[in-house]
């Protein structure tokens, strides 16, 4: 994530040289800027790392954003849940232990070698999906 977020300030100054030369250093001062805010809300950057972890892990298999594949998407899933903490810790369980019977026949394959802490960050992406904060 950092190494990500560093060579998008990097292309953010890049974009400065060939858009306005000079003005290059103000430009990603800026974006830098910007990027530690969002960071310093503690939540936000749960869910960012969540979506890392949802994207390097095998969800992406059953599950997309917005379409039904096997499994719901992510985006219904979203729907019929309020963000708050005690669903974040009971989606991370489903997502750890697996799950069936809420969508269908089909169940969730369990994913043991999870922790907790990043079971919830996944969650907590999930949840977000639909526009919702947490409350
Ligand atoms: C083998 C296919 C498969 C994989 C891989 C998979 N899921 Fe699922 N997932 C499903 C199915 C099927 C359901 C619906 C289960 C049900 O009806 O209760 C589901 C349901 C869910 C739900 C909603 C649970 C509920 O009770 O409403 C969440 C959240 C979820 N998955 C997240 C994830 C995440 C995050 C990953 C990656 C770590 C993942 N899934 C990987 C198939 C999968």
């Amino acid at each position: 994530m950092k190494r990500a977020i560093r060579s998008l300030v990097f292309v953010a100054s890049l974009t400065g040289v060939i858009a306005c030369g000079g003005k290059k250093e103000t430009n990603s001062e800026e974006y830098v800027a910007n990027e530690s805010k969002s960071v310093a809300q503690g939540s936000s950057d749960l869910i960012a790392q969540g979506e890392a972890l949802v994207k390097a892990s095998d969800c992406k298999t059953c599950h997309h954003v917005t379409n039904k594949i096997i499994g719901p998407s992510h985006t219904e899933v979203a729907k019929i849940y309020d963000f708050t903490e005690p669903n974040v810790k009971m989606l991370a369980e489903k997502i750890m232990k697996g799950g069936s019977g809420v969508w269908g026949q089909v169940p969730m394959a369990a994913h043991a070698d999870l922790s907790q802490d990043d079971a919830e960050k996944m969650a907590r992406y999930v949840l977000s999906l639909d526009g919702e904060k947490e409350h």
